[in-house]
């Protein structure tokens, strides 16, 4: 069973909105996509980047340092790389944002 951790609310995830949150070591980024949340390993492999302050387009983020793209439902990379980030279950309930942390 995974467990949910409350990271966020959805008032701070406005539609397109990132976030990052850091709980137990890990870091967090969690993303609006015109109203559904994703949330995937906030540290990029490639030299530990903030995802949370990429770019999204669809559901693909950029990394603001060097570029490095991960799909936010899959953590796979559209250029065919074989790293795959982490990615987590979120659920909402009421205005509360889960994730699956474990
Ligand atoms: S740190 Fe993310 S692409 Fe380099």
């Amino acid at each position: 069973m995974p467990r949910f951790v409350k990271l966020a609310t959805r008032d701070e995830l406005p539609p397109g909105g990132g976030k990052e949150v850091e709980y137990e070591g890990r870091v967090y980024a969690i993303f609006n996509i015109g109203g559904t949340l994703l949330a995937i390993d906030g540290i990029c492999p490639h030299q530990g980047g903030p995802l949370a302050e990429g770019m999204v387009e669809g559901t693909i983020v950029t990394c603001p340092w060097h570029g490095w793209q991960f799909d936010l439902e899959t953590g796979t990379m559209p250029s065919g790389s074989r790293i795959k980030q982490a990615v987590f279950e979120v659920k909402v309930e009421g205005r509360d944002v889960l994730v699956a942390v474990a």
